[in-house]
Order: C-alpha cells, then structure tokens, then sequence
C-alpha cells in the first residue's frame, strides 16, 4: 500500500473535492495505486479523498457482495463484478424507494451501521480512459456509489445516522481519530 487512508476525524476528509481532467499527472499509476490499496484493505470502494487526495475520483469492486446475498440475481451479480472507475461523476437523480443497509468505510474502522439511501440513482461520469457513462444503477452497486460520492463532498456515512446513533459511536469514533483502534492496513491519525 503506498499511501495511508486518512482515519475519521482529519480535516482533509470533509473538503468538497474538486474535479480534474484527463493531463492530471500521474492519473493511470493513481487509479491503480488506489485499486491496490483498496484490495488491502478489503474495501469496495474507495475516493481519493481518502488517500489525501481533494479530486472527484472513486474506485469499485463490489464483487464481494455478491456472497452476501444468496437470492441475487444474474444481472446484478454481473453489474457488481468488475473493477470501475468514476471521475467527475455527477449524480443527477436519486429515486426509488428509501432501504437501509449497513455500511462500513475504511476511514472509520471497526464501525458498521444501518444507512438509509435512495434504491436508485442516474449518474453521469468519465471512466479512466475518459469515455463519458450517463446510466441508471439499482441495488448495492447504487449504494457503493451512492457510499463513494459521499466522500467527494466531504460526507461520511455516520453523518447519515440518526442524532442518537451519532451520541452512542461519538468516544468509538474519537478514539479511531486518536487511532485507538485494531486495523491491519496503513491509517494516518489526525490525534495520533
Ligand atoms: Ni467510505
């Protein structure tokens, strides 16, 4: 892993990131970088932000998932399988009904909760080669996207959760920011 996920709490990881264009330097070892550390860490996903990097960049393989739920369908297992690349990506529309499903983020270890998220979302972005996707997404691979955006605009999922929900993890997640915390991939502590 060359680079160490930034832990909750740093400051770096609430900037609204900005997008960039395709003579960004070093773009193709980046992607690759951020698709390695991703596997390290056993993450679906990862932004850049979370490496440090304040550009509209996320990486997915949602392929893990496909073991959590027995009834999948065919489509969806192919629509999860694969690694995808999301630069400039822009949310257009969010519709379908609310769900809950319990998340995780590598920059909050340790934590798994219950977030309520729109089931389907219209998004529009560039792929690493550039090529520009306007698609409509359903299901988990909505909801790691939905996970991922997040981070461009500085949001983390425990800001999703309920006031109460955020006063019981409020020490769990002060003591991740002081990395008081069991985790076996590279972190950066803001307390540390
Ligand atoms: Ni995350």
């Amino acid at each position: 892993m060359k680079f160490p996920i930034l832990a909750y709490g740093h400051p770096n990881l609430r900037k609204v990131a900005k997008d960039i264009s395709p003579d960004y330097p070093g773009l193709q070892q980046l992607i690759d970088d951020m698709f390695e550390a991703m596997y390290e860490s056993s993450g679906v996903g990862l932004a850049a932000p979370q490496i440090d990097r304040s550009i509209r960049l996320f990486v997915i393989d949602a392929e893990p998932f496909i073991e959590l739920d027995k009834n999948m369908s065919e489509a969806e297992k192919e629509q999860l399988k694969g690694k995808k690349v999301f630069i400039n990506a822009q949310i257009l529309e969010e519709t379908g009904d609310k769900w809950a499903f319990t998340e995780g983020c590598l920059s909050i270890p340790g934590i798994n909760e219950d977030v309520t998220r729109h089931s389907k979302i219209k998004i529009k972005y560039f792929d690493r080669n550039f090529n520009l996707h306007t698609e409509e997404i359903d299901g988990l691979l909505a909801r790691v996207i939905q996970h991922e955006y997040d981070h461009l605009d500085g949001i983390l999922f425990t800001d999703r959760l309920s006031s109460l929900k955020k006063r019981l993890l409020k020490r769990k997640l002060e003591n991740i920011s002081k990395g008081k915390v069991n985790v076996d991939y590279r972190m950066k502590f803001p307390k540390k």
